[in-house]
C-alpha cells in the first residue's frame, strides 16, 4: 500500500451503503463547487490547488532559511496559535522523536496560550541560550501571540543585540495588513507571505506549517509531495477517499452520531488530532449544527475514556488513523522466571500487540454500537502525513457544505476577543466596555 485508504465496512451497522450512496451527488457537486469556486466561502479555497501551485523556489526559500535558523540557533520559538500553530505542531510530533532528542535546535511553541507562568518559564529556559523566533499570525493581530512575541522580541534583543536579532527572526504573515507586516518592514525581518485566500487552519503546507517543519528538520519536498499525489487524485476523481468520508460521516449525523472521536494508537499522533479538531471544529460548528470533533490517544484513552465510549450514550462514530509500519522494531523478550506473567507475549513485536488492542477495541466498540470508520496509512512519513493533509482538508470541505454551511469562516470565534478587550479597555471598545461591565 502506497497512500492512504478509507474502510467503512464496520460503520454498516449504523447506516446502509444506500444510505451513505444517497449522498454521492450532493458530494460530487461539492467537491465540484470546491474546484470551480461556486459554493459558500469561495474567497478561501486557496488551499483546493495549493500542493500543484507550490513552487521549487518556494520550498527552496523555505529550506535556506531553515537551514540558517538550525546552524545560527540552539532553540526556535514558534509563536503562534490556531491555525497558526496547530499544523506545524501536528507534522512535527508526528515526525519527531518521542523523546524530543534532534538533531537540530530544539522546537518550542508560544502564543498559543496566555499563560503567565508558561510565558515566564519559557523566558527563564531562554536566558543565555542561542535562540531564534519564527512568529506567524495571518492577521497580524492576535493577542496571545502578540504578547508572546512582545515579550521574546525584547528578550533576544537584549540578549543578542538587536541587529542580530532581526536576522534570527521571521515572521509569517499577510501581504500588506496586519501590525506584524508593519514591525516586521520597520525591522527589517526576512518575512514569508499567508495569502489572503488560505484560511488557518487549511495554512499547514504554506510557510505558516512548512517552516517550522524544515526547521526541525524534516522533509517539506516529500510532504507537499504527498499532498499533491492526494490533490491529483481527489480532483480528478481517481480517488473518492475524500468523498467517502465526508458523505459517511454525514450519513451518520444525519442518523443521529452527533460526535465523532478520532482515534489514533500512536502517540505521535496526539497532535495531529489536535490539527483535525480545529480544521473540523471550526469549519462545520456554525448555524447550530455540525459534528462535535473530539480526539483520544489509544490506547492511553482507553483507561480513561473506554467505558464512556464503549458504554455511554449512543451519539458517537469513531474515526482510527491506523498506522501499518512503525519505524523501529521493539521485540518483547523472554523471561526465565515469568514473575509477570508476560512470557506469552515473548518474541511478540510491541506493534503487534498495540494492533491486537486496536483491532480488539474496533470490534469491542462496533459490538457495542459505536460505528467505526478505518483511516490507514502506510507509515508516519512525511509523504503519507502530506496525502493525510490533504485527504482531511479536502474532505473537510466537502463536508461542511454537505452540512450545509459555510466551511470556510469562523464568525464565532470573534466572540470572546470582543469581550476580552472590552474587558481589558481596549481602544475602541469604550461602548463595548460599558456594557459588559453593568453585567458583571
Ligand atoms: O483558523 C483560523 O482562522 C484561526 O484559528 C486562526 O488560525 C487563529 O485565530 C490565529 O489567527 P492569526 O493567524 O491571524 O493570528
Amino acid at each position: 500500500m502506497d497512500k492512504i485508504q478509507v474502510n467503512i465496512k464496520d460503520v454498516l451497522q449504523t447506516v446502509s451503503q444506500a444510505d451513505i450512496e444517497a449522498l454521492r451527488p450532493e458530494a460530487e457537486a461539492s467537491l465540484a463547487k470546491l474546484t470551480s469556486g461556486t459554493g459558500a466561502g469561495a474567497d478561501f479555497l486557496g488551499w483546493v490547488k495549493l500542493p500543484a501551485e507550490t513552487t521549487d523556489a518556494l520550498l527552496d526559500d523555505i529550506a535556506a532559511t531553515a537551514r540558517s535558523l538550525r546552524e545560527a540557533c540552539d532553540v526556535v520559538v514558534c509563536i503562534g496559535i490556531g491555525g497558526s500553530y496547530l499544523g506545524a505542531k501536528a507534522v512535527i510530533e508526528a515526525l519527531g522523536n518521542s523523546t524530543g532528542a534532534t538533531d537540530g535546535p530544539q522546537i518550542m511553541f508560544a502564543g498559543q496560550n496566555i499563560g503567565e507562568d508558561y510565558l515566564y518559564e519559557l523566558q527563564e529556559y531562554l536566558r543565555g541560550k542561542r535562540f531564534g523566533i519564527i512568529v506567524i499570525s495571518k492577521s497580524g493581530t492576535t493577542t496571545e501571540p502578540a504578547i508572546a512575541f512582545r515579550l521574546l522580541k525584547a528578550q533576544l534583543e537584549q540578549q543578542a543585540g538587536r541587529e542580530a536579532a532581526s536576522k534570527l527572526i521571521v515572521a509569517i504573515t499577510d501581504a500588506r495588513r496586519g501590525a506584524l507586516r508593519s514591525l516586521a518592514t520597520t525591522e527589517g525581518y526576512k518575512t514569508f507571505v499567508i495569502e489572503d485566500n488560505v484560511g488557518g487552519r487549511f495554512s499547514v503546507l504554506t510557510p505558516v506549517g512548512l517552516l517550522p517543519i524544515a526547521v526541525a528538520g524534516h522533509d517539506i519536498h516529500a510532504l507537499v509531495e504527498g499532498a499533491r499525489q492526494c490533490q491529483k487524485a481527489t480532483l480528478d476523481g481517481t480517488d473518492k477517499s475524500a468523498l467517502t468520508y465526508a458523505m459517511t460521516r454525514n450519513a451518520l449525523y444525519r442518523a443521529g452520531k452527533k460526535i465523532e472521536i478520532l482515534v489514533n494508537y500512536n502517540p505521535k499522533l496526539h497532535y495531529f488530532g489536535e490539527w483535525w479538531k480545529q480544521l473540523y471544529g471550526e469549519s462545520e460548528g456554525k448555524d447550530h449544527k455540525g459534528i462535535f470533533p473530539a480526539a483520544v490517544d489509544n490506547s492511553t484513552d482507553l483507561h480513561s475514556m473506554g467505558q464512556w465510549i464503549q458504554d455511554g450514550e449512543r451519539t458517537i462514530f469513531e474515526s482510527v488513523i491506523s498506522v501499518e509500519r512503525t519505524r523501529h522494531t521493539v521485540v518483547i523478550p523472554t523471561d526465565a522466571e515469568n514473575l509477570d506473567g508476560l512470557n506469552f507475549l515473548a518474541g511478540k513485536r510491541v506493534d503487534e500487540v498495540n494492533k491486537m488492542a486496536e483491532l480488539g477495541t474496533r470490534i469491542a466498540h462496533v459490538d457495542g454500537g459505536v460505528p467505526n470508520m478505518q483511516i490507514t496509512l502506510p507509515a508516519l512519513e512525511a509523504l503519507y502525513l502530506g496525502q493525510l493533509i490533504y485527504f482531511f482538508e479536502a474532505a473537510c470541505g466537502i463536508s461542511g457544505y454537505l452540512l450545509g454551511v459555510n466551511p470556510f469562516n469562523q464568525p464565532g470565534v470573534e466572540d470572546y476577543k470582543r469581550n476580552m478587550f472590552a474587558l481589558l479597555e481596549k481602544p475602541g471598545y469604550e461602548k463595548e466596555t460599558e456594557a459588559i461591565k453593568a453585567r458583571l
